[in-house]
């Protein structure tokens, strides 16, 4: 199974004929495991520019030198937007200074007939204080339709996002643990190549681990793509940064920073740690779970999950997919186990309501599995995945369990990105993008089909 290797120079040649190898793949049956016989070039430094942030200087904005009555505006904003509901836009911003909390929109480069004011936050961490941490949400907007906007009513840079479509096909991109180093700023441009709809993050984004600055350069980042896709994501261990005595509060800065919708959709959960939503006019259904919140039988998160899982109706529902942050199944050296807890509280849960895949983060590697439930291949089980790939300083988990496991179908240690393409009410085509020194290559591509739409599996059931 020699796949993936790149060859010299004629890149394009060279993945055309890996996305045929690719393609070839996916004909296998899931148990036949694979490890990736590839080789890892060696890791990339964090960005210079972004570890200036790292010095003592708390001012949030590196660039602004002067205020909003002037022409000295802040440069970057660290705008990102989310979606909330089918069919609002979160955008979230911050500056220095106080700024009114206000969006202005419409769809024409320039002219804002909308605007609507939202709120302001600022939190404290040690002897941090972030700037202020606007957010409002604008609509009612059109489906797949390109809106210009400005924030704070400021003029030197005009944002502008599109909407994700009211129906199938869908695009996410899906990846986990970004950090911000050299590998990063390749995922991101990676991920930027080729369109999406909406961009899943199953947790760890800045790895700012206590220094709130890199929490502002991680913004800034990510800006250029979170201001124009929605990006919705859960928290990973990264997020939680409590500190003994000093900071008892955990999540302080993802939760002040990446609001999430959580009191919205069909079944709002009231905390932003786990939530759920409808995309593509309720054809996949999106559901955050949270590996660093109470999960156990009774807990709120369990008992929100119940009841989000009852409400879907899956005559309507083709896809069902979760994100988690710490992997259900791994059979990396990494993190082993430690998921095994929750998965222990919820399978059952998300079995009975034939979630089609789960996407976790947290080992730094790629690895699919087959369709699984109790530990064993099952075809009524959901299609496991791990994409802590994004890229951050920490490295790659490159040791494995050997033998692999049968239910694991394919796993390499690289950086890289996941594309779902929800393309009916039937399919959906699972891609994964190795970076391959700068290049994007498809490295492992798999076709999931809804298991709504499986007679074999819903033969007991008369409505999901
Ligand atoms: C903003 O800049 C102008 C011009 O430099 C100055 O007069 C004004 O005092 C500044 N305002 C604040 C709040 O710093
Ligand atoms: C859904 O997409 C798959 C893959 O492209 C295709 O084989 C199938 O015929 C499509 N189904 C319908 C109903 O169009
Ligand atoms: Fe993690």
């Amino acid at each position: 199974m020699a796949m993936g290797r790149r060859s010299g120079s004629s890149s394009s040649m060279a993945l055309a004929l890996l996305v045929l190898a690719a393609s070839a793949l996916s004909l296998l049956p899931a148990s036949v495991a694979v490890t990736s016989p590839y080789v890892r070039p060696a890791p990339r430094a964090a960005l210079s520019l972004l570890q200036d942030d790292d010095d003592d200087d708390q001012t949030p904005q590196q660039e602004y030198r002067g205020n909003l009555t002037t022409d000295n505006y802040v440069r970057k904003f660290q705008v990102h937007i989310s979606m909330v509901g089918p069919d609002k836009m979160r955008v979230t911003w911050i500056t220095d200074d106080d700024a009114p909390a206000i969006v202005d929109y419409g769809t024409t480069s320039g002219q804002y007939p909308f605007s609507v004011t939202g709120s302001t936050t600022t939190y404290s961490y040690v002897l941090y204080h972030s700037g202020k941490i606007h957010d409002a949400v604008i609509g009612p907007l059109q489906p797949s339709t390109t809106y210009f906007y400005r924030c704070s009513s400021n003029p030197s840079r005009e944002f502008s996002f599109r909407t994700p479509p009211a129906t199938l096909p869908f695009k996410f991109v899906i990846v986990g643990d970004f950090g911000q180093t050299g590998w990063t700023e390749s995922t991101l441009k990676h991920i930027a190549a080729a369109d999406y709809d909406m961009l899943l993050l199953p947790g760890d984004l800045s790895y700012a681990d206590f220094i709130q600055t890199r929490w502002d350069s991680y913004g800034r980042l990510v800006e250029p793509l979170a201001s124009a896709r929605p990006w919705m994501m859960t928290e990973g261990n990264h997020e939680i940064e409590k500190l003994p005595l000093i900071e008892r509060t955990p999540f302080k800065a993802y939760n002040a920073r990446w609001r999430m919708p959580y009191d919205a959709g069909a079944t709002p959960s009231g905390d932003n740690l786990y939530y759920s939503f409808d995309v593509a006019g309720g054809a996949v259904h999106v559901i955050m779970l949270g590996s660093y919140t109470d999960y156990g039988t009774g807990s709120a998160q369990y008992r929100w999950l119940q009841r989000d899982l009852a409400a879907i109706d899956r005559g309507r529902t083709a896809f069902v997919v979760a994100l988690v942050h710490a992997p259900w199944y791994n059979s990396n050296d990494a993190h082993q186990g430690e998921g095994d807890a929750m998965r222990g509280a919820m399978e059952d849960l998300l079995y009975g309501a034939r979630v089609d895949a789960v996407f976790a983060g947290h080992v730094h590697a790629y690895e699919r599995f087959a369709r699984v439930y109790g530990g064993k291949e099952d075809p009524c089980g959901p299609v496991y995945v791990t994409i802590g790939d994004g890229g951050n300083r920490e490295g790659l988990a490159g040791k494995y369990i050997d033998p692999q496991p049968a239910i694991s179908a394919f796993r390499e240690a690289s950086f890289g990105h996941g594309r779902l393409e929800v393309v009916n009410a039937t399919h959906a085509l699972w891609t994964w993008h190795r970076n391959d020194d700068d290049e994007p290559v498809v490295a492992d591509q798999v076709w999931i089909t809804s298991l709504a739409s499986s007679p074999a599996c819903n033969k007991n059931k008369n409505k999901m």
